[in-house]
């Protein structure tokens, strides 16, 4: 299975066997990792695979997932360093998961102080991944998630190719599954916006910006597989306007 096929059947796996996967795998897992390409090339990231098999050396947080391996990114800081951390890793997770392999977001669980400090920069997000001991798969009418018309607002008629582009986004995981994006969709453009989170969820603020990065992978996955060019770009004068509910993250040039 492809990664563009991947986006329609994955579901996020908790329950893994602590077993071994085969070294060649990891490698491949690390090259595919090492050359994705970035949203912010000035953002200087690194991975770090880690095993938990022979020795516990993950992670502990309320919702922390047990499982034979973690990768965690670590990022420089700078601009929608977030949204790139969740563009990296959704590649990722999407890759894993096209390989067979179960894998989960670690949103709030943390690192151990020693896998901490030895990382390059600051830690930001991890995936949980290896043999799962659940179906990696479902079909994505099982998926939860807002329907279509909570989530775009059509301005123009769109050719059936941009809908599967939405589709794509539509199904992307997000922490809690909070599924903050939300489009105005033109025929040659597609502006993205955040939900803003209310004040006792403003701690969630981090995350949303990882989830935004996350279909924003989806989205581009789905570009590339269906031929339809596009170009990331940021409107000033949308983003001057104050909108009540939403916060305008940038648009999606369609050539
Ligand atoms: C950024 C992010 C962080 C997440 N953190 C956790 C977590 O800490 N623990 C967990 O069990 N699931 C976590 N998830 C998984 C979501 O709960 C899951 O993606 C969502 O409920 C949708 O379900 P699905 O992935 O099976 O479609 C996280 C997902 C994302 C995208």
């Amino acid at each position: 299975m492809n990664m563009f096929d991947t986006i329609f059947s994955r579901k996020s796996v908790r329950k893994y066997y602590q077993e071994r996967i085969d070294w060649e795998i990891l490698e491949d897992i690390l090259n595919f990792a090492d050359n994705l390409p970035r949203l912010n090339k000035d953002i200087n990231v690194e991975y770090k695979l880690v095993s938990n098999i022979e020795r516990k050396q993950g992670f502990s947080g309320p919702f922390s997932i047990k499982a034979p391996y973690y990768i965690c990114l670590c990022s420089e800081k700078g601009e929608d360093y977030l949204l790139n951390a969740g563009y990296l890793m959704q590649q990722l997770s999407l890759y894993i998961e096209s390989l067979g392999l179960g894998s989960c977001f670690l949103g709030l669980a943390n690192p151990g102080k020693e896998l901490k400090d030895s990382m390059k920069y600051d830690y930001v997000i991890a995936l949980a991944f290896g043999k799962a001991k659940e179906p990696v798969y479902r079909d994505s009418f099982y998926a939860k998630r807002l329907p279509e018309k909570e989530l775009v607002v059509y301005k123009e008629e769109v050719s059936s190719d941009i809908r599967k582009l939405l589709e794509a986004a539509r199904l992307a995981p997000s922490s809690f599954n909070n599924q903050p994006w939300r489009f105005v969709v033109y025929s040659n453009r597609i502006h993205i916006f955040a939900k803003k989170n209310t004040l006792i969820k403003k701690v969630m603020d981090k995350t949303k910006m990882i989830d935004m990065g996350i279909m924003l992978a989806n989205l581009m996955i789905a570009a590339e597989e269906l031929w339809v060019d596009v170009k990331l770009a940021k409107s000033d004068s949308i983003k001057s306007k104050s909108l009540q509910n939403n916060e305008y993250l940038l648009t999606v040039l369609i050539d």
